[in-house]
């Protein structure tokens, strides 16, 4: 009779055991984030990275203590299976402080009529705040040309106090191209991640290098932007912020697009945007307005392509509009031109690859200081 149970025994574990092979739910961790992003006075994105297939879903607990569960769905189908993982959050109210946590349920078998879950990870909470809806100041840090040198960017961030800044601006050339998307966490998004970005949220805005490499054609997957374009604007205190993408700089027949560049039909669009936009109520009726562009815009011989283009273009509709300051990147040295200078009326300030840009916009006006890689001061420019 023994040697029966035991046997039954051994046939039970035996079967037991070819039924988990395949199944892995060992080491089930987050990778990579979180990161915030596109932030509005109601809404905001949090994306984070699995190392395993997940249903992704946020925990968020409200200014008076009360939770709320959210995850995403698209046609009818809750959002899962993936390892990239982007939940959008809406309802929420203006300049407020709100904690959540990373809510992610492994996934170990998903079929037409079966699925298996297996751990669930949740995070510790972090907080993030939504736009005010009327704040007299903005305050936001500027990063452009890092082009993979995270340990620059890391620097910056470990010798300056970050409580202050309302957001975080990427100004285009974070990355040299974008062949295999592994490649952004180690660029710059880890480094975020550590520093701020699961608390506060960033822009990216593409510069040229970002059009570049296989994966370039799927950057959004990775963030998030208004109305799912790399052109928006959006308002934070007292400032009108206008986002504009140069796409590449030379031009569309340049032989080394090998055929596959129609930036000068893209930045058409973009410019019949652009006169729309500054017909609104919101730019027209804002304090400020300041410009984001990785490519300079300015009234210059010799230029490339994309500068000459957005020059002649986007430039007089900028001088008959109004604009306050002019950020800019791509040239790798630090440069400031004065509204006379520039040839449509606006200051314009370029930040190099090895300095960092604080900005701070007030009822007393706008201020920008150029920091170096050790968070020192080098420029400090104020526009009244
Ligand atoms: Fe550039």
């Amino acid at each position: 009779m023994k040697k029966i149970i035991f046997c039954i025994s051994i046939f039970i574990l035996a079967s037991l055991k070819s039924l988990c092979q395949g199944i892995d739910n060992d080491n089930f961790v987050v990778t990579h984030g979180p990161w915030i992003q596109n932030p509005g006075t109601t809404t905001i994105t949090i994306l984070w990275t699995t190392n395993k297939p997940a249903v992704p879903g946020i925990t968020l607990t409200m200014p008076d203590g009360s939770k709320r569960f959210i995850r995403n769905s698209h046609d009818g189908i809750v959002d899962a299976g993936g390892t990239l993982h982007k939940v959008k959050i809406d309802g929420l109210r203006p300049g407020t402080e709100y904690k959540y946590s990373l809510s992610s349920v492994q996934i170990l078998k998903y079929q037409a009529y079966r699925i298996y879950y297996g751990d669930t990870i949740s995070s510790k909470p972090v907080s993030f705040r939504t736009i005010p809806d009327n704040s007299p100041t903005v305050s936001f840090t500027v990063f452009n040309d890092v082009h993979e040198q995270a340990g620059k960017m890391g620097s910056y961030l470990r010798h300056n106090a970050l409580a202050n800044q309302d957001f975080y601006l990427f100004n285009g050339d974070m990355m040299d191209w974008l062949q295999d998307p592994e490649e952004l966490y180690a660029a710059f998004l880890d480094t975020a991640a550590f520093y701020f970005a699961g608390s506060k949220p960033f822009f990216y805005v593409r510069g040229n290098h970002e059009t570049r490499g296989f994966a370039a054609r799927e950057l959004k997957k990775w963030f998030d932007y208004r109305e799912d374009r790399f052109y928006y604007s959006f308002d934070f205190g007292p400032v009108h912020f206008i986002i504009l993408d140069g796409g590449e700089d030379k031009p569309d027949n340049s032989r080394y697009y090998y055929g596959l560049a129609d930036y000068d039909a893209y930045r058409l669009k973009e410019l019949e945007w652009l006169m729309e936009e500054v017909r609104r109520d919101n730019f027209r009726n804002a304090k400020y307005r300041i410009v984001i562009v990785h490519m300079p815009i300015i009234k210059a011989a010799n230029q490339n392509q994309a500068m000459t283009f957005m020059s002649e273009k986007f430039g007089p509709v900028f001088k008959e509009s109004g604009i306050n300051l002019v950020l800019s990147a791509h040239t790798h040295k630090n440069t400031f031109y004065d509204k006379n200078k520039t040839g449509f009326g606006y200051p314009l300030l370029v930040n190099s690859n090895n300095s960092f840009l604080e900005v701070t916009a007030g009822m007393q006006g706008i201020k920008a200081v150029v920091k170096d890689v050790e968070g020192k001061p080098v420029a400090e420019y104020v526009f009244k």
